[in-house]
């Protein structure tokens, strides 16, 4: 911009020269032509004066002075046939004149000097000589151009000295205003450029500040809101990676859907849930990946919520497939997404695969029934084994009898041989079920979270608040499996007791023996709000096959349960408060491990309360 206008400048001061120069030159040329006007009529003058005067020679005088005049070339007088009387240079007889002078003589009644171009550059004027009313010849005067242009060129110098200094001075003053202006606009350019071009690449910020003005605080103000821009877009940056790292390593599906129930955005783990690659679910709806009903029900569910415009909790959804055509089942919340406080944009869903749990639960349930049976059969093998052991010795005291005749004797000996596969079968019974495994330490938080996740599924369906508080550095030596098994029941217990929801509380902490100070080891309270028991109840819980839930009710759990406390020499204590005897119901289990125990030997009865 600055270059176009000192290039403007020029360009003026170019034209206002030429003007300047032509208007100069015309000027010249004017006053040439008067000046030339007058000085012939001046020496027609002189002459004529002279022939009057009768002295010719003062003629030529005059013509030698006129000569002599400066910017006069050449002057003659000729007679009135136009043959050269007298001249400044060279001889008059010699002089001739040429045609275009020639052609100037038919003017000469002209009453005023005749000015004319002849030849080339030069010009000349003439005058008449009159005498009175003769006509006696001309007076001719040329002028010298060479000092017309002298001074032409004095002044075209002029005009290009003053043009330079003109152009110069303004130049300067362009780049002063370049420096000023120009350079921290063009810096300024330059770094909204990078900044449109490369928003993250921050090695031209700041911007240098190479003027104190109006300019420089603007590129500082420039530096400042890209300083900003930056800070803001770093956090911002910051929260999408926690925000993407989470979708992508959550260990749940995570989904988002439109108001036309088209996948927005979805994570790997949805992806591996679907079966359908990651990139494949963008802009499709459910029908066109998932097969019926689930499609139909998971649709169902986000458009409840752009309904609703409220979350929607634990759904359950089932179904078969997969590789193995495994059973699974998902757990469903689906959620709004607002983008403004009075819009919901979208629904997030929230896929948890519940079907590991779901098999583990239905494992536990198999395993207590399985450790009941266990437990039903070795009792019975315990309590057929006296019995037969008398049979066995009275089998042989009748064999040995000596009154027994031959075929007796061999149904004596048939019945000695049964009873004692009889006595086998019990024998290995027994060793069955006392084979498990060897006590270790265990670590007691790991073994409570590994049971209430488990039921965390069915806690949240009945709206169970959970209440966990035990250190997660405590252990206790004992058998981990059946200690398990021993709070799986006395949780499961505690949640059937609730079924309209309430609260579960469950504690762990490092304690010392209800009567024996010495003896340290892990304090487990179980408490729920649920129905309670009444007293007669109560007293019979222990009790194999005792129940009160009907068809869904084994009555092992507590029974199985108490044998595995006797096995580690722990304690029991319950108490509980029935719903029917009005206020507050609700159940504690109480139970001591003693830790360090000898757990090796067989396991006796220590203590089992149970109190009100
Ligand atoms: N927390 C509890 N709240 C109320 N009743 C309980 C609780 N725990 C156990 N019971 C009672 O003890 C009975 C026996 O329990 P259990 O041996 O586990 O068998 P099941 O659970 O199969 O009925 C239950 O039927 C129930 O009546
Ligand atoms: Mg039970």
């Amino acid at each position: 911009m600055l270059a176009g206008l000192v290039l403007l400048e020029a360009l003026s001061i170019l034209l206002f020269a030429i003007l300047l120069i032509n208007r100069q030159a015309h000027e010249v040329h004017q006053r040439a032509r008067l000046r030339l006007a007058h000085q012939a009529s001046s020496m027609a003058l002189q002459a004529s004066e002279a022939l009057r005067q009768q002295r010719p020679g003062w003629v030529g005088l005059s013509v030698t002075m006129m000569a002599e005049t400066p910017g006069v070339a050449r002057a003659m007088v000729t007679d009135a046939a136009g043959n050269v009387l007298f001249a400044s240079a060279g001889e008059p007889e010699e002089m001739i004149l040429d045609r275009a002078e020639r052609a100037q003589i038919p003017l000469k009644a002209a009453k005023e000097a005749k000015v004319f171009d002849f030849g080339g550059n030069r010009m000349e004027s003439v005058d008449a000589i009159y005498t009175g009313a003769d006509l006696r010849g001309y007076a001719w005067v040329e002028t010298d151009r060479a000092w017309d242009y002298e001074q032409l060129n004095t002044i075209e110098r002029g005009t290009v000295m003053f043009g330079i200094i003109w152009i110069c001075a303004s130049t300067l003053l362009v780049l002063l205003m370049a420096r000023a202006i120009s350079r921290p606009l063009a810096i300024l350019h330059r770094g909204t450029r990078a900044l449109m071009d490369a928003p993250d690449n921050g090695s031209n910020f700041p911007l240098p500040v190479t003027v104190r003005n109006e300019f420089g605080d603007l590129i500082e103000a420039f530096n400042r809101m890209v300083a900003s821009i930056k800070e803001q877009r770093s956090g911002l940056n910051d929260t999408l990676s926690l925000l993407d790292s989470m979708l992508a390593n959550a260990p749940i599906g995570l989904a988002f859907f439109d108001r036309r129930c088209r996948f927005v955005r979805v994570n790997s783990v949805f992806a591996g849930m679907t079966g359908v690659p990651l990139s494949r679910h963008l802009g499709r709806t459910l029908p066109e990946l998932l097969p019926e009903p689930v499609a139909q029900e998971l649709e169902d569910t986000v458009q409840r919520v752009f309904l609703a415009e409220e979350p929607i909790r634990d759904v359950e959804l089932s179904g078969k497939g997969g590789l193995l055509n495994l059973p699974w089942t998902w757990l469903v919340s689906a959620y709004p997404v607002r983008t403004k406080p009075d819009e919901v944009r979208w629904a997030g869903v929230i896929v948890l695969d519940t079907s590991e749990r779901k098999r583990s639960e239905e494992a536990l349930r198999r395993t207590e029934k399985l450790a009941a049976t266990g437990r039903l059969a070795a009792s019975i093998a315990h309590e057929i084994n006296n019995p037969l052991e008398a049979v066995t010795n009275l089998l042989f005291l009748l064999r040995n009898f000596c009154s027994l005749d031959g075929p007796a004797l061999d149904y004596a000996t048939m019945a000695e041989h049964e009873v004692r596969r009889i006595s086998e079968i019990t024998q290995q019974t027994l060793r069955f079920y006392r084979q498990s495994t060897l006590p270790a330490r265990a670590s007691m938080s790991e073994l409570l979270d590994s049971i209430l996740n488990l039921y965390h599924v069915r806690l949240n369906t009945l709206g169970i608040a959970m209440e966990r508080k035990y250190d997660p550095n405590m252990d206790l030596y004992c058998f981990a499996g059946e200690v398990r098994q021993v709070i799986a029941n006395l949780v499961g217990n505690a949640i059937d007791a609730m079924p309209g929801g309430g609260r579960l509380i469950v504690r762990a902490r490092q304690s010392r023996h209800w009567r024996d100070e010495e003896m340290a080891g892990v304090r487990l309270t179980i408490a729920d709000t649920g129905t309670g028991m009444s007293d007669e109840v109560r007293a019979r819980i222990f009790e194999a096959f005792f129940t009160t839930k009907d068809v869904t009710g084994t009555g092992l759990g507590l029974w199985v349960s108490h044998e595995i406390i006797l096995k580690h020499r722990a304690l029991v204590h319950v108490r509980s408060r029935a719903a029917s005897k009005g206020g507050a119901s609700g159940t504690v289990f109480q139970l001591f491990f003693p830790d360090n125990q000898d757990l090796t030997g067989q396991g006796r009865k220590v203590a089992a309360t149970a109190s009100a």
